[in-house]
């Protein structure tokens, strides 16, 4: 065989898009130049999947199973998605939420190969050039994120990158989207995480945060080559710290087809399932007193799309705020506290209204004095602050309400606001539970984005969407709300979660149709449609 025909036979391997492994025939075998490259046994992807389930069962714990993987997945994709597509329960947590939080933690110990673009800003000038790479034609749909905010886990720097990657094997496993049409990318603007500047194992740029205009020129220099580029992208913002997931959503939602998934997913996510719960108890929306912990990006674009959703059932803008008070590091948001984000301007009570209301020791009016005072239906929290949804908030808020709905959001496991066995104990099993993580607590719903975000974007890149609308995902939320769940569970169980994309999906496209942001016709949203767009894992 001569060597040139080897090189690139051992090309097709080492390619994740091209590799089969033994899955190649022998026909393949012969006309590729793989023989002795390969083990003799020729396999299928069935088989594959059974040893690389084998390798899963034998591992020690879940961190393990979780960059296994990642491995896995940069040597043969189809073999990676059809694992995670053959049993989205247990392959979910391994690849997302919550491992993803330790394997972002633990990112320079496991990095290998490249996957999705590091753009560091020592290298701003060369954004272009690093964009132009050929092997990246075919990119639709782009998740980004700064590292500065991951999960519940603080700044993790380049580490962040774990977060897209996860993000990115959930739009292909829920939505079909081909891996090649997806990419990760990290902006290392370094990290003021100083214990990772200091470990001499730390992959990422080894600077304080750039800040200030220097990081939105960054940001900006960023989005202008994504766009020359790839004019019509889907660019989704992850994990940013509040401000900044703000401010970046509020400057370029208009320029192009993008948005930001711990503000908006979260939004439809929490709406969609609130409305589920709402709906099982029979009372509407707009009698619910809603609490919300953590007015930070996740809380408080729940709470403007509850004022959306308040309003579309007749009530006006100061009615549909009236129902809902949010509590943040500080108590209850008040509109005389100084330092308020303008989202959180935007949810402050007048001070007025509390001025008979009891104090903590210090005067202050926490989330205890809040459920005390206000006697609220749902309590929603999405602060990263573990067992702040004490017995005795728990308790409060179930002697004034039948099922109380309560949902601690804080991922990962450990920052969750409670467990939820105990809020079902404290409720004497009343509460209607939703967590972000999974517990693995029978009854209880995992409120988690991938029900809203892969049919979000589905649904945009098959309306020819340019903008995404509020419009889109206040009808991705009812159309989750819509869909229930067994027994105790407000949403589909996760095994059908491509199901659960392409419904959302027909309704985001319809809704961008409506909003006047498609530039696909009626005739090509149908269902059937859409459902032709979604790439299933197998080898061609
Ligand atoms: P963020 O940092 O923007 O917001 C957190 C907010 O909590 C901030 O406003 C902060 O001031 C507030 N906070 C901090 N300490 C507090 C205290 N002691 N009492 C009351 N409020 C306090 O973060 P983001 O993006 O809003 O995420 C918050 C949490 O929600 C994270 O743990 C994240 O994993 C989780 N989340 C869950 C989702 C889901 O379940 N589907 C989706 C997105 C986020």
């Amino acid at each position: 065989m001569p060597p040139a025909f080897h090189a690139a036979a051992r090309a097709l391997l080492s390619d994740p898009l091209t590799n089969k492994g033994t899955a190649f025939t022998e026909a393949e075998r012969d006309r590729l130049g793989l023989h002795g490259l390969l083990p003799p046994h020729v396999g299928t992807l069935d088989s594959q999947i059974a040893r690389r389930r084998r390798v899963l069962d034998g591992m020690a714990d879940d961190f393990h199973r979780y960059a296994f993987l990642r491995e896995l997945q940069d040597s043969n994709e189809v073999l990676f998605h059809a694992l995670v597509q053959a049993d989205l329960p247990r392959m979910l947590p391994l690849v997302y939420t919550p491992t993803v939080g330790a394997g972002c933690e633990r990112f320079s110990e496991i990095w290998r190969k490249p996957r999705g673009l590091f753009l560091s800003h020592p290298n701003r000038d060369r954004i272009p050039d690093i964009l132009a790479d050929p092997a990246l034609d075919r990119v639709k749909v782009i998740v980004v994120s700064d590292g500065e905010r991951i999960l519940g886990l603080g700044d993790q720097g380049a580490g962040g990158m774990g977060i897209p990657i996860g993000k990115l094997a959930l739009y292909t496993a829920c939505a079909g989207i081909h891996p090649a049409e997806v990419l990760p990318i990290l902006l290392d603007v370094g990290t003021d995480n100083a214990g990772l500047r200091d470990d001499p194992l730390y992959v990422g740029w080894r600077n304080p945060r750039v800040r200030g205009e220097d990081y939105g020129g960054f940001v900006d220099s960023f989005v202008s080559a994504v766009t020359d580029r790839w004019p019509g992208v889907l660019l989704q913002w992850e994990d940013f710290a509040g401000h900044n997931a703000h401010d970046l959503l509020a400057r370029y939602r208009d320029r192009l087809l993008s948005f930001n998934d711990d503000i908006q997913g979260t939004a439809a996510t929490a709406v969609g399932t609130l409305l589920s719960a709402i709906h099982r108890t029979g009372a509407s929306l707009i009698d619910q007193r809603i609490v919300l912990f953590g007015a930070g990006a996740a809380g408080s674009g729940v709470a403007e799309l509850l004022v959306q959703a308040l309003r579309a059932e007749g009530l006006d803008e100061a009615a549909a705020r009236a129902r809902i008070w949010a509590v943040d590091r500080d108590g209850l948001i008040l509109s005389d506290m100084a330092k308020l984000t303008p989202p959180q301007m935007r949810l402050a009570r007048h001070p007025a209204e509390v001025a008979g209301w009891m104090r903590d020791a210090e005067g202050g009016l926490g989330l205890l004095e809040t459920v005390r005072a206000v006697r609220p239906t749902v309590l929603i929290g999405a602060s990263g602050q573990a067992g702040s949804f004490t017995e005795a908030v728990v308790r409060t808020m179930a002697e004034g309400c039948a099922r109380p709905v309560i949902f601690p959001l804080s991922n990962p496991v450990s920052r969750a606001e409670a467990h939820p066995a105990d809020v079902l104990a404290w409720s004497d099993g009343r509460a209607i539970v939703g967590t972000g993580s999974p517990f693995g607590v029978p009854g209880v719903t995992q409120v988690n984005n991938v029900y809203i975000f892969p049919g979000v974007g589905l649904g945009a890149l098959a309306a020819g969407a340019t903008r995404v609308t509020d419009g889109m995902f206040m009808a991705a939320a009812r159309a989750l709300g819509a869909m229930g769940g067994a027994g105790e569970t407000l949403l589909p169980a996760i095994e059908n979660l491509r199901s659960v994309a392409l419904r959302v999906a027909v309704v985001v496209a319809a809704a961008a149709l409506a909003d006047g942001v498609a530039s696909a016709g009626d005739e090509e949203l149908t269902e059937a449609r859409i459902a032709a767009l979604m790439w299933d894992a197998a080898y061609n």
